[in-house]
Protein backbone atom coordinates (compact mmCIF):
# COMPACT_ATOMS: atom_id res chain seq x y z
CA UNK A 1 0.00 0.00 0.00
CA UNK A 2 1.41 3.14 -1.12
CA UNK A 3 1.42 5.38 2.28
CA UNK A 4 0.64 9.26 1.52
CA UNK A 5 3.60 11.67 0.90
CA UNK A 6 5.42 14.01 3.18
CA UNK A 7 3.30 16.98 3.76
CA UNK A 8 3.61 20.57 4.21
CA UNK A 9 0.93 23.20 5.14
CA UNK A 10 1.97 27.03 4.50
CA UNK A 11 -0.22 29.25 6.17
CA UNK A 12 0.41 33.01 4.91
CA UNK A 13 -1.67 35.75 3.68
CA UNK A 14 0.82 36.48 0.66
CA UNK A 15 -0.97 34.64 -1.51
CA UNK A 16 2.17 34.72 -4.24
CA UNK A 17 4.89 33.47 -1.82
CA UNK A 18 2.63 31.00 -0.82
CA UNK A 19 1.66 29.40 -4.17
CA UNK A 20 5.31 29.71 -5.04
CA UNK A 21 6.90 27.72 -1.98
CA UNK A 22 3.86 25.09 -2.14
CA UNK A 23 5.28 24.35 -5.58
CA UNK A 24 8.72 24.50 -4.82
CA UNK A 25 7.83 21.52 -2.23
CA UNK A 26 5.39 19.75 -4.71
CA UNK A 27 8.45 19.26 -7.06
CA UNK A 28 10.39 17.55 -4.16
CA UNK A 29 7.39 14.98 -3.47
CA UNK A 30 6.06 16.76 -1.09
CA UNK A 31 1.80 17.07 -0.64
CA UNK A 32 1.51 20.65 0.06
CA UNK A 33 -1.91 22.85 1.37
CA UNK A 34 -2.05 26.21 1.63
CA UNK A 35 -4.00 28.08 4.66
CA UNK A 36 -4.21 31.74 4.43
CA UNK A 37 -5.27 32.95 7.73
CA UNK A 38 -5.24 30.83 10.79
CA UNK A 39 -8.98 30.22 11.06
CA UNK A 40 -8.30 28.38 7.37
CA UNK A 41 -4.66 26.62 9.01
CA UNK A 42 -7.05 24.93 12.01
CA UNK A 43 -8.93 23.25 9.77
CA UNK A 44 -6.47 21.78 7.89
CA UNK A 45 -4.17 20.51 10.91
CA UNK A 46 -7.10 18.82 12.12
CA UNK A 47 -7.80 17.29 9.71
CA UNK A 48 -4.77 15.57 7.90
CA UNK A 49 -1.82 17.71 10.21
CA UNK A 50 1.59 18.44 8.66
CA UNK A 51 4.95 17.20 8.43
CA UNK A 52 6.22 20.99 8.26
CA UNK A 53 4.34 23.50 8.62
CA UNK A 54 5.53 27.13 7.36
CA UNK A 55 3.92 29.95 9.28
CA UNK A 56 4.09 33.53 8.73
CA UNK A 57 3.54 35.90 11.98
CA UNK A 58 1.59 38.58 10.86
CA UNK A 59 -1.93 36.83 9.56
CA UNK A 60 -5.30 38.78 8.74
CA UNK A 61 -7.26 37.20 12.35
CA UNK A 62 -3.69 36.79 14.52
CA UNK A 63 -0.41 36.36 14.94
CA UNK A 64 0.77 33.06 14.01
CA UNK A 65 1.69 32.77 18.04
CA UNK A 66 -1.81 32.13 18.47
CA UNK A 67 -1.93 29.34 15.96
CA UNK A 68 1.42 27.92 18.24
CA UNK A 69 -0.32 28.57 21.45
CA UNK A 70 -3.26 26.68 20.61
CA UNK A 71 -1.08 23.57 19.19
CA UNK A 72 0.32 21.26 21.63
CA UNK A 73 3.57 21.75 20.42
CA UNK A 74 5.08 19.03 22.71
CA UNK A 75 2.95 16.29 20.86
CA UNK A 76 2.86 18.30 17.44
CA UNK A 77 4.48 15.49 15.11
CA UNK A 78 5.93 17.94 12.43
CA UNK A 79 7.98 20.67 12.81
CA UNK A 80 7.23 24.31 12.46
CA UNK A 81 9.19 26.52 10.81
CA UNK A 82 8.29 30.69 10.80
CA UNK A 83 8.83 32.86 7.97
CA UNK A 84 8.57 36.12 9.00
CA UNK A 85 8.85 39.69 6.92
CA UNK A 86 8.94 41.55 9.94
CA UNK A 87 11.41 40.35 12.23
CA UNK A 88 12.16 40.99 15.73
CA UNK A 89 14.61 39.93 18.72
CA UNK A 90 11.35 40.02 20.68
CA UNK A 91 9.38 37.11 18.46
CA UNK A 92 12.56 35.22 17.44
CA UNK A 93 13.31 35.07 21.27
CA UNK A 94 9.93 34.19 21.61
CA UNK A 95 9.86 31.23 19.01
CA UNK A 96 13.37 29.90 19.93
CA UNK A 97 11.98 29.13 23.16
CA UNK A 98 9.47 26.80 21.71
CA UNK A 99 10.41 23.27 20.79
CA UNK A 100 10.18 22.53 16.89
CA UNK A 101 10.42 25.59 15.99
CA UNK A 102 12.73 27.52 13.19
CA UNK A 103 13.09 31.33 12.62
CA UNK A 104 13.39 31.91 9.41
CA UNK A 105 13.50 35.58 7.43
CA UNK A 106 11.54 36.46 3.95
CA UNK A 107 12.80 36.25 1.63
CA UNK A 108 13.15 32.42 2.09
CA UNK A 109 16.43 31.21 0.35
CA UNK A 110 15.54 27.92 -1.23
CA UNK A 111 18.84 26.14 0.22
CA UNK A 112 16.76 26.84 3.69
CA UNK A 113 14.21 25.35 2.34
CA UNK A 114 15.77 22.76 1.07
CA UNK A 115 16.77 21.73 4.14
CA UNK A 116 13.23 21.92 6.25
CA UNK A 117 12.42 20.09 3.27
CA UNK A 118 14.94 17.49 3.60
CA UNK A 119 14.50 17.09 7.83
CA UNK A 120 10.53 16.87 7.34
CA UNK A 121 11.53 14.33 4.51
CA UNK A 122 13.86 12.33 6.95
CA UNK A 123 11.74 12.12 10.08
CA UNK A 124 8.39 10.70 7.81
CA UNK A 125 8.20 6.85 8.41
CA UNK A 126 9.24 5.04 5.56
CA UNK A 127 6.75 3.79 3.17
CA UNK A 128 5.68 0.19 4.20
CA UNK A 129 7.86 -2.22 2.14
CA UNK A 130 5.41 -4.13 0.24
CA UNK A 131 7.23 -7.71 1.40
CA UNK A 132 5.04 -6.94 4.81
CA UNK A 133 2.35 -9.36 3.97
CA UNK A 134 1.19 -7.57 1.16
CA UNK A 135 -1.09 -5.37 2.68
CA UNK A 136 -3.53 -3.51 0.29
CA UNK A 137 -5.98 -0.69 0.50
CA UNK A 138 -5.96 2.82 -0.58
CA UNK A 139 -8.83 3.83 1.45
CA UNK A 140 -8.47 7.20 3.97
CA UNK A 141 -9.32 4.86 6.66
CA UNK A 142 -6.25 1.94 5.60
CA UNK A 143 -4.16 4.98 4.40
CA UNK A 144 -4.50 6.58 7.88
CA UNK A 145 -3.88 3.36 9.67
CA UNK A 146 -0.48 2.75 8.11
CA UNK A 147 0.42 6.29 8.59
CA UNK A 148 -0.30 6.09 11.65
CA UNK A 149 1.48 2.85 12.38
CA UNK A 150 4.66 3.88 10.77
CA UNK A 151 4.94 6.54 13.64
CA UNK A 152 3.88 3.75 16.49
CA UNK A 153 5.44 0.43 14.83
CA UNK A 154 9.31 1.61 16.25
CA UNK A 155 8.41 2.61 19.50
CA UNK A 156 7.43 -0.19 22.32
CA UNK A 157 3.93 0.80 22.30
CA UNK A 158 1.97 -1.78 22.87
CA UNK A 159 -0.63 -2.02 19.88
CA UNK A 160 -4.57 -3.55 20.45
CA UNK A 161 -6.31 -4.11 17.32
CA UNK A 162 -9.81 -4.71 16.61
CA UNK A 163 -11.97 -5.00 13.94
CA UNK A 164 -14.28 -7.91 12.98
CA UNK A 165 -13.08 -11.18 11.17
CA UNK A 166 -10.99 -11.56 8.33
CA UNK A 167 -10.46 -7.89 8.54
CA UNK A 168 -6.67 -8.21 8.30
CA UNK A 169 -5.78 -7.75 12.10
CA UNK A 170 -2.78 -10.83 11.80
CA UNK A 171 -1.66 -8.98 8.85
CA UNK A 172 -1.02 -5.51 10.87
CA UNK A 173 0.27 -7.58 13.42
CA UNK A 174 3.08 -8.98 11.51
CA UNK A 175 3.63 -5.19 10.22
CA UNK A 176 3.66 -3.71 12.91
CA UNK A 177 7.00 -6.09 13.95
CA UNK A 178 8.71 -6.12 10.62
CA UNK A 179 8.29 -2.32 10.62
CA UNK A 180 9.62 -1.91 14.31
CA UNK A 181 13.34 -3.13 13.81
CA UNK A 182 12.97 -5.25 16.81
CA UNK A 183 15.68 -8.18 16.52
CA UNK A 184 13.73 -10.81 18.07
CA UNK A 185 11.06 -13.48 16.52
CA UNK A 186 7.69 -12.28 16.09
CA UNK A 187 5.56 -15.25 17.86
CA UNK A 188 1.71 -15.16 17.36
CA UNK A 189 -0.61 -16.95 20.16
CA UNK A 190 -4.28 -17.70 19.41
CA UNK A 191 -5.34 -17.48 23.24
CA UNK A 192 -8.70 -18.76 21.76
CA UNK A 193 -7.40 -22.00 20.43
CA UNK A 194 -5.39 -23.46 23.17
CA UNK A 195 -7.29 -25.39 26.13
CA UNK A 196 -7.30 -22.59 28.99
CA UNK A 197 -5.65 -24.72 31.28
CA UNK A 198 -2.74 -25.10 29.25
CA UNK A 199 -2.61 -21.64 28.04
CA UNK A 200 0.00 -20.58 31.49
CA UNK A 201 2.34 -22.95 30.53
CA UNK A 202 2.38 -22.17 26.79
CA UNK A 203 2.52 -18.85 27.36
CA UNK A 204 5.33 -18.76 30.10
CA UNK A 205 6.50 -21.99 29.80
CA UNK A 206 6.84 -24.89 32.49
CA UNK A 207 9.34 -26.65 34.04
CA UNK A 208 10.04 -30.39 33.67
CA UNK A 209 7.54 -32.57 35.68
CA UNK A 210 5.62 -29.28 37.18
CA UNK A 211 2.48 -30.96 36.03
CA UNK A 212 1.47 -34.57 34.89
CA UNK A 213 2.44 -34.43 31.03
CA UNK A 214 5.58 -32.50 31.52
CA UNK A 215 8.16 -34.14 30.52
CA UNK A 216 10.14 -31.72 29.52
CA UNK A 217 11.43 -28.00 30.47
CA UNK A 218 9.36 -25.95 27.73
CA UNK A 219 10.21 -22.88 27.04
CA UNK A 220 7.27 -20.42 26.34
CA UNK A 221 5.85 -18.32 24.15
CA UNK A 222 7.32 -15.06 25.79
CA UNK A 223 10.60 -16.17 26.22
CA UNK A 224 10.35 -17.21 22.38
CA UNK A 225 9.33 -13.68 21.92
CA UNK A 226 12.56 -12.01 23.53
CA UNK A 227 13.55 -8.93 22.14
CA UNK A 228 11.05 -9.13 19.45
CA UNK A 229 7.10 -9.37 19.27
CA UNK A 230 4.18 -11.06 20.96
CA UNK A 231 1.00 -10.91 19.26
CA UNK A 232 -1.51 -12.49 21.83
CA UNK A 233 -4.51 -13.02 19.21
CA UNK A 234 -8.36 -13.30 20.60
CA UNK A 235 -7.37 -11.61 23.83
CA UNK A 236 -10.39 -11.51 25.57
CA UNK A 237 -10.83 -15.21 25.55
CA UNK A 238 -7.77 -15.46 27.88
CA UNK A 239 -9.29 -16.52 30.87
CA UNK A 240 -8.74 -13.53 33.73
CA UNK A 241 -6.97 -15.65 35.85
CA UNK A 242 -4.60 -15.39 33.81
CA UNK A 243 -4.62 -12.09 32.75
CA UNK A 244 -3.42 -11.07 35.80
CA UNK A 245 -0.38 -12.79 35.33
CA UNK A 246 -0.31 -11.43 31.90
CA UNK A 247 -0.55 -7.67 33.42
CA UNK A 248 1.89 -8.61 35.97
CA UNK A 249 4.77 -9.98 33.56
CA UNK A 250 4.00 -6.82 31.31
CA UNK A 251 4.80 -4.30 34.16
CA UNK A 252 7.61 -6.11 35.55
CA UNK A 253 9.19 -7.47 32.71
CA UNK A 254 9.87 -10.94 34.39
CA UNK A 255 8.40 -14.05 34.01
CA UNK A 256 8.41 -17.65 36.01
CA UNK A 257 7.49 -20.43 34.53
CA UNK A 258 5.07 -22.81 35.78
CA UNK A 259 6.40 -24.69 38.32
CA UNK A 260 9.87 -22.67 38.55
CA UNK A 261 10.95 -20.33 41.05
CA UNK A 262 13.31 -18.20 39.13
CA UNK A 263 12.48 -14.90 37.38
CA UNK A 264 13.24 -14.32 34.21
CA UNK A 265 13.80 -10.87 32.35
CA UNK A 266 12.33 -10.85 28.76
CA UNK A 267 11.83 -8.05 26.32
CA UNK A 268 8.82 -8.37 24.57
CA UNK A 269 6.40 -5.69 22.21
CA UNK A 270 3.13 -6.84 22.81
CA UNK A 271 0.52 -6.63 19.63
CA UNK A 272 -3.24 -7.84 20.74
CA UNK A 273 -6.29 -8.38 18.79
CA UNK A 274 -9.68 -9.18 19.52
CA UNK A 275 -12.95 -9.07 17.00
CA UNK A 276 -15.18 -8.00 20.32
CA UNK A 277 -15.43 -4.14 21.53
CA UNK A 278 -13.02 -4.06 23.94
CA UNK A 279 -15.19 -1.61 26.00
CA UNK A 280 -17.94 -4.37 26.25
CA UNK A 281 -15.34 -7.37 26.93
CA UNK A 282 -14.79 -5.06 29.58
CA UNK A 283 -18.37 -4.68 31.20
CA UNK A 284 -19.13 -8.69 30.39
CA UNK A 285 -15.90 -9.42 32.45
CA UNK A 286 -13.95 -11.10 29.84
CA UNK A 287 -11.20 -8.36 29.68
CA UNK A 288 -9.81 -6.91 32.83
CA UNK A 289 -9.63 -3.27 32.69
CA UNK A 290 -5.95 -2.71 34.37
CA UNK A 291 -4.62 -5.36 31.02
CA UNK A 292 -6.92 -3.52 29.00
CA UNK A 293 -5.06 -0.13 29.46
CA UNK A 294 -1.89 -1.70 29.80
CA UNK A 295 -2.41 -3.79 26.00
CA UNK A 296 -4.05 -0.74 24.41
CA UNK A 297 -1.29 2.32 24.30
CA UNK A 298 -2.54 2.41 21.04
CA UNK A 299 -5.41 1.16 19.71
CA UNK A 300 -6.16 0.00 15.91
CA UNK A 301 -9.65 -0.62 14.75
CA UNK A 302 -9.87 -2.46 11.65
CA UNK A 303 -12.66 -1.63 8.68
CA UNK A 304 -15.22 -4.39 7.64
CA UNK A 305 -14.35 -4.87 3.99
CA UNK A 306 -18.08 -3.14 2.99
CA UNK A 307 -16.93 0.03 4.46
CA UNK A 308 -13.61 -0.05 2.51
CA UNK A 309 -15.17 1.48 -1.05
CA UNK A 310 -12.85 0.50 -4.07
CA UNK A 311 -10.42 -1.27 -2.50
CA UNK A 312 -12.70 -4.24 -2.77
CA UNK A 313 -12.02 -3.73 -6.46
CA UNK A 314 -8.10 -3.19 -5.47
CA UNK A 315 -8.07 -6.05 -3.86
CA UNK A 316 -9.82 -8.82 -5.87
CA UNK A 317 -7.59 -7.65 -9.00
CA UNK A 318 -4.88 -7.99 -6.61
CA UNK A 319 -5.81 -11.87 -5.59
CA UNK A 320 -6.53 -12.66 -9.31
CA UNK A 321 -2.74 -11.21 -9.92
CA UNK A 322 -1.64 -13.31 -7.79
CA UNK A 323 -2.88 -16.27 -8.86
CA UNK A 324 -1.60 -15.66 -12.60
CA UNK A 325 1.61 -14.76 -11.58
CA UNK A 326 1.53 -18.50 -9.79
CA UNK A 327 -0.17 -20.44 -12.45
CA UNK A 328 1.10 -18.62 -15.40
CA UNK A 329 -1.99 -18.04 -16.69
CA UNK A 330 -3.51 -14.26 -17.59
CA UNK A 331 -7.06 -14.68 -16.27
CA UNK A 332 -8.75 -11.67 -15.84
CA UNK A 333 -11.82 -10.70 -14.16
CA UNK A 334 -15.33 -10.55 -15.65
CA UNK A 335 -16.42 -7.29 -16.89
CA UNK A 336 -19.45 -6.92 -14.87
CA UNK A 337 -17.12 -7.98 -11.37
CA UNK A 338 -16.96 -4.98 -9.97
CA UNK A 339 -21.03 -4.74 -9.73
CA UNK A 340 -20.94 -7.96 -8.12
CA UNK A 341 -17.89 -6.76 -5.61
CA UNK A 342 -19.67 -3.92 -4.49
CA UNK A 343 -22.42 -4.94 -3.92
CA UNK A 344 -21.72 -8.03 -1.45
CA UNK A 345 -21.52 -7.23 1.98
CA UNK A 346 -18.52 -9.37 2.74
CA UNK A 347 -19.53 -10.71 5.96
CA UNK A 348 -16.26 -12.33 6.33
CA UNK A 349 -14.46 -9.28 4.83
CA UNK A 350 -10.87 -9.83 3.00
CA UNK A 351 -10.49 -13.72 4.23
CA UNK A 352 -14.02 -14.31 2.42
CA UNK A 353 -12.84 -12.09 -0.61
CA UNK A 354 -9.93 -13.92 -0.99
CA UNK A 355 -11.79 -17.39 -0.66
CA UNK A 356 -14.03 -16.19 -3.34
CA UNK A 357 -11.77 -15.45 -6.07
CA UNK A 358 -9.44 -18.49 -5.33
CA UNK A 359 -12.86 -20.29 -6.56
CA UNK A 360 -13.72 -18.27 -8.81
CA UNK A 361 -10.61 -18.57 -10.46
CA UNK A 362 -9.95 -22.47 -10.42
CA UNK A 363 -13.62 -23.20 -11.34
CA UNK A 364 -13.43 -20.26 -14.65
CA UNK A 365 -13.04 -22.12 -17.79
CA UNK A 366 -11.40 -19.23 -20.57
CA UNK A 367 -10.09 -16.32 -19.37
CA UNK A 368 -13.23 -14.79 -17.60
CA UNK A 369 -12.86 -14.98 -13.81
CA UNK A 370 -16.65 -15.12 -12.84
CA UNK A 371 -17.97 -14.48 -10.37
CA UNK A 372 -20.79 -16.11 -8.61
CA UNK A 373 -21.29 -14.41 -5.04
CA UNK A 374 -22.17 -16.37 -2.23
CA UNK A 375 -24.82 -13.89 -1.46
CA UNK A 376 -26.55 -13.91 -4.56
CA UNK A 377 -25.93 -17.61 -5.07
CA UNK A 378 -27.00 -18.55 -1.86
CA UNK A 379 -29.44 -16.59 -1.14
CA UNK A 380 -30.98 -14.57 -3.70
CA UNK A 381 -34.26 -14.08 -2.10
CA UNK A 382 -33.51 -13.86 0.97
CA UNK A 383 -31.80 -10.52 2.01
CA UNK A 384 -32.47 -11.46 5.70
CA UNK A 385 -28.91 -12.34 7.22
CA UNK A 386 -30.45 -15.46 9.10
CA UNK A 387 -30.90 -17.84 6.48
CA UNK A 388 -28.82 -19.55 4.59
CA UNK A 389 -30.09 -21.48 1.21
CA UNK A 390 -28.53 -24.19 -0.43
CA UNK A 391 -28.84 -25.97 -3.83
CA UNK A 392 -27.89 -29.11 -4.95
CA UNK A 393 -24.61 -29.56 -6.20
CA UNK A 394 -22.89 -27.36 -3.32
CA UNK A 395 -20.21 -29.11 -1.84
CA UNK A 396 -20.39 -29.96 1.81
CA UNK A 397 -17.16 -27.51 2.11
CA UNK A 398 -18.79 -24.80 0.75
CA UNK A 399 -22.16 -24.96 2.78
CA UNK A 400 -19.39 -25.19 6.21
CA UNK A 401 -18.27 -22.40 4.68
CA UNK A 402 -21.69 -20.42 4.02
CA UNK A 403 -22.88 -21.40 6.92
CA UNK A 404 -19.91 -20.71 9.41
CA UNK A 405 -19.90 -16.81 7.60
CA UNK A 406 -23.69 -16.32 7.97
CA UNK A 407 -23.25 -17.16 12.04
CA UNK A 408 -20.32 -15.50 12.52
CA UNK A 409 -22.04 -12.28 10.82
CA UNK A 410 -25.10 -13.07 12.75
CA UNK A 411 -23.12 -12.82 15.81
CA UNK A 412 -21.47 -9.84 15.22
CA UNK A 413 -18.32 -11.48 14.51
CA UNK A 414 -18.24 -13.23 18.21
CA UNK A 415 -15.92 -16.34 17.92
CA UNK A 416 -17.45 -17.78 21.34
CA UNK A 417 -21.39 -17.39 20.46
CA UNK A 418 -20.99 -18.46 16.86
CA UNK A 419 -19.24 -21.88 18.55
CA UNK A 420 -22.06 -22.22 20.42
CA UNK A 421 -24.35 -21.75 18.16
CA UNK A 422 -23.17 -24.20 15.58
CA UNK A 423 -22.59 -26.58 18.26
CA UNK A 424 -18.44 -26.91 17.68
CA UNK A 425 -15.55 -25.35 20.05
CA UNK A 426 -14.32 -21.84 19.32
CA UNK A 427 -10.98 -24.11 18.07
CA UNK A 428 -13.19 -25.40 15.61
CA UNK A 429 -14.31 -21.96 14.51
CA UNK A 430 -10.49 -20.95 14.22
CA UNK A 431 -9.06 -24.01 12.42
CA UNK A 432 -12.34 -23.41 9.90
CA UNK A 433 -11.23 -19.87 9.10
CA UNK A 434 -7.47 -21.12 9.14
CA UNK A 435 -8.67 -23.80 6.72
CA UNK A 436 -10.52 -20.98 4.47
CA UNK A 437 -7.13 -19.09 4.69
CA UNK A 438 -5.70 -22.32 3.23
CA UNK A 439 -7.32 -22.93 0.59
CA UNK A 440 -6.94 -19.59 -0.72
CA UNK A 441 -3.28 -19.46 -0.06
CA UNK A 442 -2.93 -22.73 -1.56
CA UNK A 443 -4.63 -21.79 -4.57
CA UNK A 444 -2.23 -19.00 -4.76
CA UNK A 445 0.68 -21.21 -4.20
CA UNK A 446 -0.99 -23.35 -6.70
N1 LIG B 1 -5.50 -5.33 3.35
C1 LIG B 1 -5.21 -6.58 2.98
N2 LIG B 1 -4.50 -6.79 1.88
C2 LIG B 1 -4.20 -8.04 1.47
N3 LIG B 1 -4.60 -9.15 2.09
C3 LIG B 1 -5.32 -9.01 3.20
C4 LIG B 1 -5.67 -7.72 3.71
N4 LIG B 1 -6.39 -7.89 4.83
C5 LIG B 1 -6.51 -9.21 5.01
N5 LIG B 1 -5.86 -9.90 4.05
C6 LIG B 1 -5.81 -11.38 3.92
O1 LIG B 1 -7.07 -11.87 4.38
C7 LIG B 1 -6.90 -13.01 5.20
C8 LIG B 1 -7.44 -12.75 6.60
O2 LIG B 1 -6.63 -11.81 7.26
P1 LIG B 1 -6.21 -11.99 8.81
O3 LIG B 1 -5.96 -13.41 9.13
O4 LIG B 1 -5.11 -11.02 9.10
O5 LIG B 1 -7.59 -11.51 9.47
P2 LIG B 1 -8.00 -11.40 11.02
O6 LIG B 1 -8.58 -10.06 11.19
O7 LIG B 1 -6.83 -11.77 11.86
O8 LIG B 1 -9.17 -12.48 11.14
P3 LIG B 1 -9.68 -13.31 12.44
O9 LIG B 1 -10.36 -12.34 13.35
O10 LIG B 1 -10.65 -14.29 11.86
O11 LIG B 1 -8.49 -13.96 13.06
C9 LIG B 1 -5.43 -13.31 5.19
O12 LIG B 1 -5.20 -14.25 4.17
C10 LIG B 1 -4.79 -12.00 4.86
O13 LIG B 1 -3.55 -12.17 4.24
MG1 LIG C 1 -6.62 -13.43 13.13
Amino acid sequence: MTPALPSVLIVDDDVDFAHAAADFARTRGFRATLAHSIEESRQLIGRDGADLMLLDLELPDGSGFDLLDELDLAHHNGRVAIVTGTPSIESAARAVSMPVVDYLIKPLCPVQFEALLADARARTPRPLPSAFGGLIGECDAMQGIVRDLCKVAPTPASVLITGESGTGKELIARAVHEQSARRGKFVAVNCGAIAPELLASHLFGHERGSFTGAANRHIGYFEQAHQGTLFLDEITEMPPGLQVYLLRALETGQITRVGGLDSIDVNVRIVAATNRDPERAIDEGRLREDLFYRLADFIVTMPPLRARGDDVLLLAQAFVDRLNTQSGQRKRLAPDAHRVLLQHSWPGNVRELRSAIQRAYVLSDGDTVKLAMPGRRVAPMHHDDTTVMFTVGMTYAEIEREMLLKTLARFNHDKTQTARALGVSVRTIHNQLARLDDDARDGSDA
